[in-house]
């Protein structure tokens, strides 16, 4: 079968992928846009509590520039991230939101009629622009209309959104990302797209561990399928861990509460994060590493809440009342309904209880500062993608800046390529177009080819393995033994399960036996990205003897710049993970001692 032709691919519909398939499309690139969900449904529309720009409108004349949000976004990030990337999204904050604000995005407003902006942890003071407590909505939906109007434009290119297909499989030749295969989970029948550059922007993968804010859909698969053709995963033992999950459910209860003003509460009603040395003076907007940490600290010593029966009931208080109802509907609404629909608790009158949970990879697939990968045509944005600025702790609001930030240069990056104009930053030899994929047919149905077989392989196995089982291990391994505090005999332990849970992955054998949307094999598919890309996340976490961030190791509490200052670099092979390092890029701020 001929494969299907299109000049770019972008792979995911949130934030990062609809931001880069616009840059494309606005630089005259037609586009393709493959999205396992409808993009709307992307679990960027989840995001909260806002995004982070240095426009400094605060009406109490806190003055703020990138400078000082590159500073705070280093320091947060335990100064693993480089420098370099971080000073980029700073700078170009401040033009991505604007752009935004022109196309239409809802942004509340301070009095004076400008963007408003709150306060979240690591600056302290206003910096996060926001649309009530539902800011990803409000941006992915004016993101989207873009979308439907450059798809009116008469003289636009093309820009085809593929909706409900699961890419399984990137095809590489010669060190070049030559075309991908897609299942179309309606049909149930697998295509090759041949193409000239990829750009994946395919989220997080929050639902390795069980408790977690993430999106179903965020299973890993984006970041184990480049993986899997030898791109490597960067710093993937950095998992943040939101500190304030609705308990039991692991909602998210946005930052802003606290931004806001809402208070931590131990049992005894004691705003208990003063006890704490690293939060003492900034108490409920210290980074999201800390007061996690500091959270289940209170709790493991008795400070908390829990239901004797279950132990993942256990939680402490947040306290929102004293903010009064006003504040709460105009400002936090959203987190209101939560509240009343999922735990049966009005926050105008009552503690909504919270855990920490998993929140975000600040991991992901390797790339530099052009968001370009080892591999010639791959570009990776937004979460699924490690330029890095978030290092080992990523800062409230920088994600969802870093999406369309990183999106717009994935996108403008992959417009130059395929026009061939540059090869990113490097110029091209011949200064011609780059090869526009002839004779790539053959490989692409060699690798369709083989897909089928690794689906009806499947289908048609008798073997004895429930997937959910293998699933709920995982999510319980991950819980137990790599979260907030690791060590090294839990995380050999990890490592050993997850292997025998690869190993009786190859006995899964699903019950409907169908190719027409059939999620289980889908959910299998995507459970073998969760399972390897797992196996790095432990073995990054088990190499690296140090506490820096979000990793804290009780059998090496202290940071180690002299030994782990470097990211770690984590590739694929069927023997397991092979690990490597490179090098941080410094530069103006000069590593320090973190303190807060
Ligand atoms: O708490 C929040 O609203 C989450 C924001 C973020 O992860 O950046």
């Amino acid at each position: 079968m001929k494969p299907i032709y299109h000049d770019t691919i972008v792979v995911g519909g949130g934030l990062a992928g609809l931001r880069a398939a616009l840059e494309l499309n606005r630089r005259n690139v037609k586009v393709a846009l493959i999205s396992k969900v409808y993009p709307l449904r992307s679990h960027s529309v989840a995001a909260q509590g806002g995004i982070n720009a240095a426009l400094g409108n605060h009406p109490r004349g806190y003055y703020d520039n990138w400078e000082k949000h590159a500073f705070d976004t280093v320091k947060g990030s335990d100064y693993l991230a480089d420098q370099d990337a971080v000073i980029r999204m700073t700078k170009e904050a401040l033009e991505r939101v604007i752009e935004l604000e022109h196309w239409g995005c809802p942004f509340d407003r301070n009095d004076e009629g400008k963007i408003a902006q709150r306060p979240f942890g690591g600056a302290g003071f206003p910096r996060t622009c926001y649309s009530t407590d539902k800011t990803g909505h409000a941006l992915l939906h004016t993101l989207y209309e873009q979308i439907v109007k450059f798809r009116q434009i008469a003289e636009r290119k093309e820009l085809v959104l593929y909706n409900e297909w699961l890419v399984t499989k990137m095809v590489v030749e010669d060190g070049k990302c030559i075309g991908l295969i897609g299942l179309d989970i309606k049909s149930g029948n697998l295509s090759a797209f041949k193409t000239n550059a990829v750009i994946f922007a395919t989220g997080g993968s929050g639902r390795i561990y069980g408790k977690t804010t993430n999106a179903l859909i965020n299973t890993g698969m984006g970041m184990a399928v480049p993986y899997w053709s030898g791109v490597p995963l960067k710093d993937m033992e950095f998992i943040q861990f939101h500190p304030t999950t609705l308990v039991g459910k692991n909602i998210l209860i946005t930052e802003g509460c606290r931004g806001e003003g809402g208070y931590l509460l131990n049992n005894k009603g004691e705003r208990f994060l003063e006890k704490y040395k690293d939060s003492e003076k900034t108490m409920e907007v210290a980074p999201r590493d800390i007061i996690s940490r500091n959270i289940t600290k209170e709790i493991m010593e008795g400070g908390g809440y829990e239901d004797p029966a279950d132990p993942t009931s256990r939680h402490v208080l947040l306290d929102l009342r004293h903010l009064g109802e006003d504040r709460i509907m105009s400002r936090l609404s959203g987190i209101r309904e939560i509240c009343m629909k999922f735990a049966g608790i009005d926050p105008v009158y009552e503690p909504i209880p919270v855990q920490p949970g998993q929140h975000y990879t600040m991991g992901g697939i390797d790339c530099n500062i052009e968001s370009e990968t080892q591999i010639k045509g791959l570009y990776v944005a937004g979460e699924a993608a490690c330029v890095s600025v978030h290092g080992a702790n990523r800062l409230g609001g920088n994600s969802l800046l870093e999406t369309i930030v990183f999106g717009t240069v994935a996108g403008e990056n992959a417009a130059n390529y395929t026009q061939g104009t540059t090869y990113g930053s490097v110029p091209s030899p011949t200064g011609r177009r780059p090869p526009r994929c002839n004779n790539k047919d053959n490989i692409l149905d060699d690798a369709l080819k083989c897909e089928n077989r690794k689906i009806e392989s499947i289908l048609n196995s008798n073997g004895n393995e429930n997937p959910s089982n293998i699933r709920e291990e995982l999510n319980k391994l991950m819980e137990e033994n790599v979260g907030i505090f690791r060590n090294a005999e839990a995380l050999k332990s990890a490592l050993n399960r997850i292997k025998q849970l690869q190993e009786r992955y190859t006995s899964i054998s699903l019950n409907y036996k169908e190719r027409r949307t059939n999620l289980s094999l889908m959910w299998v598919l995507e459970l073998k990205g969760s399972l390897d890309v797992a196996e790095a996340i432990i073995a990054g976490a088990l190499a690296r003897e140090e506490s820096r961030g979000s990793q804290f190791r009780t059998d090496f509490t202290e940071r180690n710049d002299e030994d782990f200052l470097k990211h770690t670099l984590a590739y694929f092979s069927d023997e397991g993970v092979r690990l490597d390092y490179k090098e941080v890029t410094l530069g103006r701020f000069e590593p320090k001692a973190r303190e807060y």
